[in-house]
């Protein structure tokens, strides 16, 4: 029996000694393992007279859970104790502010895209959009562009490959965002309100040119729509956008063949000492083409123009971020220095909206 309590204190003051998972295996090995002290003790019993088995017998059982269950104890303890340590390491406070880093910006075109896509929400006109590449009768027939108007040769196309023998018009590059009012109106019929921001192309390129720029599309058909309600959209959109109190346009009647009649608009401005203001001045920056959308237009996207009129308009996007933002070249726009990027750009968390305003 003293062997036993022998072995007892030796593995159970072995177990709580160990300091780790290592440690303890080392132990269990030692005392249950195939050959471990009190697994050889065991094989003895087969020796032992039947008395001394019978007492010998049950006290080593006995021995082997108590010191099985102090083993598994030990580990549960340890265990804990490992994952107590790594949270006090890498606990994390998901309470803490964000920390502001070097990171991206928001584009000015995208930011003024984001800025009149709200102001033009907020008048209940909906975003459409339309292919970039986009088929001769989008582009130029269903807006009353024949094949022979002059019209087509002011766009400086660029054109699709076809293949040889393939006479069918060729695609194109979109020159304007007009094609977007016939997508519009052949999938959502009149009434309708919608705009159509996005790229449009054109070969041409100098300080006020680049091959690629940005238009914004606006369609707004319905019963008895006059050119009084355009005049009134596009002011209150000028208002909203350049965030001045007042502004004023100047209609000149001019000729698109997509609408009749057709005015090109002006916006009011001063360029004094070199600084623009809007709404003030004797200068005059022509900022969109706009009309009543001609009866043939309605056809091509299946209105019909006895029951329904309305106008449209086509802003140049780029054209009003350098004006709003004092941005002089527009090849900067598409030239990637970062920069420029850095220096013109927006915040990325800095959504434009009319409650919290366009731009800081
Ligand atoms: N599509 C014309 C352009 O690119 C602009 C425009 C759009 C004019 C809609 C009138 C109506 O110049």
């Amino acid at each position: 029996m003293d062997a036993i309590a022998a072995l007892r204190a030796k593995y159970l003051g072995q177990t709580d000694q160990a300091s780790d998972a290592d440690a303890l295996e080392a132990v269990r090995l030692a005392a249950l393992g195939k050959k471990g002290e009190i697994s050889l003790k065991m094989r003895e019993l087969g020796r032992m007279s039947p008395e001394e088995r019978q007492i010998a017998g049950p006290a080593l059982n006995a021995l082997k859970s108590e010191i099985d269950a102090a083993l598994r104890a030990r580990r549960a303890a340890l265990d804990d104790a490992a994952l107590e340590e790594r949270l006090k390491t890498e606990w994390l406070d998901v309470t803490l502010p964000g920390r502001p880093r070097p990171m991206g910006t928001i584009h000015p075109i995208s930011q003024v895209m984001d800025e009149l896509t709200a102001i033009f929400a907020d008048m209940g006109f909906r975003v459409a959009e339309g292919p970039q590449i986009e088929s001769d009768w989008y582009n130029f027939d269903a807006l009353n562009i024949a094949p022979e108007h002059p019209a087509r040769q002011e766009h400086d196309t660029f054109f699709m490959h076809r293949a040889a023998g393939d006479n069918r018009p060729p695609h194109v590059l979109r020159t304007h965002t007009s094609p977007v009012q016939i997508r519009a109106m052949q999938a959502q019929g009149a009434p309708i309100r919608v705009i159509a921001p996005g790229r449009v192309y054109r070969m041409d390129m100098d300080q006020t040119h680049t091959p690629m720029f940005h238009q914004v599309e606006g369609l707004a058909i319905d019963r008895d729509i006059t050119m009084a309600q355009l005049k009134w959209t596009l002011e209150e959109f000028c208002r909203a956008f350049f965030e001045v109190d007042q502004v004023e346009l100047r209609f000149r009647a001019s000729h698109f063949p997509f609408t009749e009649p057709s005015a090109e608009v002006d916006i009011r401005c001063s360029w004094e000492g070199g600084q623009l203001k809007i709404g003030e001045g004797n200068d005059w920056m022509e900022i969109l083409g706009s009309g009543m959308v001609h009866p043939h237009v309605l056809r091509a996207g299946g209105i019909d123009p006895d029951q329904w009129q309305g106008f449209a308009f086509g802003m140049g996007i780029d054209r009003i971020a350098m004006l709003k933002y004092g941005i002089p070249d527009l090849r900067a726009f598409f030239e990637s220095d970062l920069r420029w990027l850095r220096h013109y750009g927006f915040q990325a968390l800095d959504q434009p909206s009319l409650p919290a305003g366009l731009s800081r």
